[in-house]
């Protein structure tokens, strides 16, 4: 015969499972949260329908309930009570990730927590560093004061025993000096997990809204990636595992699979891919409208991702995806 009859591997359903050579699990996802102050309180994010700041008692609850389906790995953003111009509320004895950080690891078994370390939800002006201006007034961020803010970040959430930091200011050294200081106070079974090859993308739109956290003059475009680069970005992933990172990133997710692709492939490193919030929005906004069905895209979705080389899939469909896994 002149040709191969590929179709015997998809006659039914349990043929095709036996051939599939990419599986989706609840353990390859991750659910991010976020945190706000007070008690009892739960805001909805327009941008980002099903998905809430949540005070941390609602949190917990909300973590006891999804660990039902399978996951225990979540990804947390804190919302201070109030910003000021150098994100001291991300660091703060009694700031917003420390002390949920320490309730969710008082109150939950079998839980692994990854916070976020960065500035942009903290500042005022929003960007992810300390912003200095240069003499003829022109704004820019000061890498290296910022990763010594970035590595108290990491050791005031370690005291509260997060088993990840994971730092996504896009700062050069940032791992190395988190490292450095997690090392030198103890914390040397802290994680990181780098946000190694993150891009400056539109679509974290949603997030910050949630976050209120876009900054106020310029743009991300001198810390976060160009999006034309793929070689660049495995450049950053390499120094993110030369300085110590125990998991690596690419951010997005979708318009990334090349990116994801190549550095699952040349690193054989442990690899997280951030679907992020505008990835989330256009999915939902797009079923809203009835063009296709969430449960299809969204498995569609996870798996491609999975099939890139991910380890991980970060994914504010965590939940849904996990109840459809178990069906
Ligand atoms: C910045 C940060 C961003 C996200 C997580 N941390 C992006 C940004 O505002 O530049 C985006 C996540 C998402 O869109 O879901 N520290």
């Amino acid at each position: 015969m002149e040709f191969n009859r590929l179709r015997r591997y998809r006659v039914n359903e349990t043929i095709r499972n036996m051939f599939a050579e990419t599986r989706l699990s609840v353990k390859d996802v991750i659910l991010p949260f976020f945190v706000i102050e007070g008690k009892n309180k739960k805001e909805p994010i327009p941008s980002m329908p099903g998905i809430y700041r949540l005070s941390k008692d609602l949190l917990v609850r909300e973590i006891k309930d999804v660990k039902k389906y399978g996951i225990n790995t979540f990804l947390l953003f804190g919302i201070p009570g109030k910003k000021d111009g150098t994100g001291t509320g991300a660091y703060s004895k009694n700031g917003i990730i420390r002390e949920t950080a320490l309730e969710i690891k008082e109150k939950v078994e079998d839980v692994v927590i990854i916070t976020d370390v960065c500035l942009c939800g903290y500042t005022t002006h929003g960007h992810c560093g300390i912003v200095k201006k240069e003499k003829d007034g022109q704004f820019y961020i000061d890498n290296d004061e910022t990763i010594k803010i970035l590595a108290e970040i990491a050791v005031s959430h370690a005291e509260s025993g997060v088993d990840f930091v994971a730092p996504s200011a896009m700062m050069d050294g940032q791992v190395k000096k988190i490292r450095e200081s997690l090392d030198g106070n103890g914390f040397y079974n802290t994680r990181i997990m780098g946000y190694s090859a993150k891009y400056a993308s539109g679509f974290y739109g949603p997030f910050r809204d949630a976050l209120d956290s876009s900054p106020q003059f310029g743009d991300r475009k001198t810390y976060q990636m160009d999006y034309r680069n793929l070689e660049q970005a495995m450049k950053e992933i390499e120094e993110d595992i030369k300085e110590g990172a125990d998991i690596i990133m690419v951010k997005p997710a979708l318009s990334y699979l090349d990116v994801i692709k190549t550095a699952s492939e040349k690193y054989k490193f442990p690899l997280a891919a951030y679907n992020v919030s505008g990835e989330y929005g256009m999915i939902k906004s797009a079923c809203r409208q009835g063009l296709f069905k969430e449960k299809d895209v969204v498995l569609e979705i996870l798996t491609s991702i999975k099939r890139a080389g991910a380890d991980f899939i970060i994914t504010y469909f965590a939940r849904e995806a996990a109840k459809w896994l178990q069906d």
